[in-house]
């Protein structure tokens, strides 16, 4: 059956407990078929999909992407790569003046080739009752996730889709409408009480307790981004409120680097190795 395109839009949802069973071939199909017909710039389409479905390289990949449990369960990983190498190696049989792999408005591009390709493939899915997630962690250790995939020259991963069948029914979460989102011939600051007032409608909701534990860490962690004011004034704030914020739990305690996640040198030397030279 058929499902209107605002009816996939409405019920997406991202999906972290998938039932551990197979996607058929012809779905899985039909999906990929739909990723590649996204489109790309100039319609070179320079992004390449890497199917993953082995347990051992799940397993790997777990580890690497801050050890996301669903990754594993899921059937499918497809990991979206920027891909300037089709183009290398047809410029060796027909030379063309092609400097893509060594400029930052390119590297961009690609990305953004790759991420509307997986975009279009999550919403293609949605509409055959299988859900996703995105899983950006694969670029915070994205040399050894490269290594796993033998991921040549002039090609880097982007972004990882998870997907599979959902074990119940997901409920879409809060998110911003387009009153906050959306600006009307320019840019316009929302007014700083209406903004708190719709990061509290959408995020306020989730309160942690200010343990002796988390607090400390929130505190270490804004003192060594932003120095001693500023992790005082955190703590100040917290405390005064009497709980911890989805925010500061998210910026102070998750999305914190871990052992082994790529600093800028690491990426700079990672990209220098894929025939990347932007970044140097
Ligand atoms: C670029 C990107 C990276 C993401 N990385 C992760 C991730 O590593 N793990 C995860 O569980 N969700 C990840 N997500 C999913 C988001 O957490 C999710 O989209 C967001 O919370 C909104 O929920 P929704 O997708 O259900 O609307 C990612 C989403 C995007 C777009």
């Amino acid at each position: 059956m058929s499902r209107d395109i605002f009816d996939i839009i409405n019920h997406r949802a991202s999906c972290r407990n998938f039932l551990e069973k197979e996607i058929p071939e012809e779905i899985m199909n039909q999906l990929l078929d739909a990723a590649c017909k996204s489109p790309s710039s100039g319609g070179f389409q320079t992004y390449s999909i890497i199917k993953v479905t082995q347990k051992e390289k799940k397993e790997q990949l777990v580890k690497l992407c801050r050890n996301q449990k669903f990754i594993e369960k899921a059937p499918v990983n497809l990991v979206f790569c920027i891909d300037f190498r089709r183009i290398k190696r047809i410029n060796e049989v027909e030379p063309a003046p092609f400097i893509e792999t060594d400029t930052f408005a390119n590297f961009w591009i690609g990305l953004m080739d790759a991420a509307i390709s997986a975009q279009t493939l999550c919403l293609a899915a949605e509409a055959l009752q299988l859900k996703t997630v995105y899983v950006g962690n694969l670029i915070n250790r994205i040399d050894q996730a490269a290594a796993l995939l033998n991921i040549p020259e002039y090609v880097c991963p982007v972004i990882m889709v998870t997907l599979g069948y959902p074990v119940s029914a997901l409920k879409p979460p809060l998110r911003y409408d387009r009153n906050i989102l959306v600006h009307e011939e320019t840019y316009q600051d929302m007014d700083i009480e209406a903004l708190m007032k719709a990061y509290k409608n959408k995020d306020g909701q989730q309160k942690i307790k200010a343990s002796e534990k988390l607090v400390e860490k929130i505190y270490r962690t804004a003192l060594t981004y932003h120095g001693e004011a500023y992790a005082e004034k955190c703590k100040k704030y917290i405390l005064d409120k009497g709980y911890i914020s989805m925010y500061q739990y998210w910026f102070g305690c998750y999305y914190i680097d871990e052992e082994g996640f790529l600093d800028m040198k690491g990426y700079q030397a990672f990209m220098k190795k894929q025939g990347f030279r932007w970044l140097e």
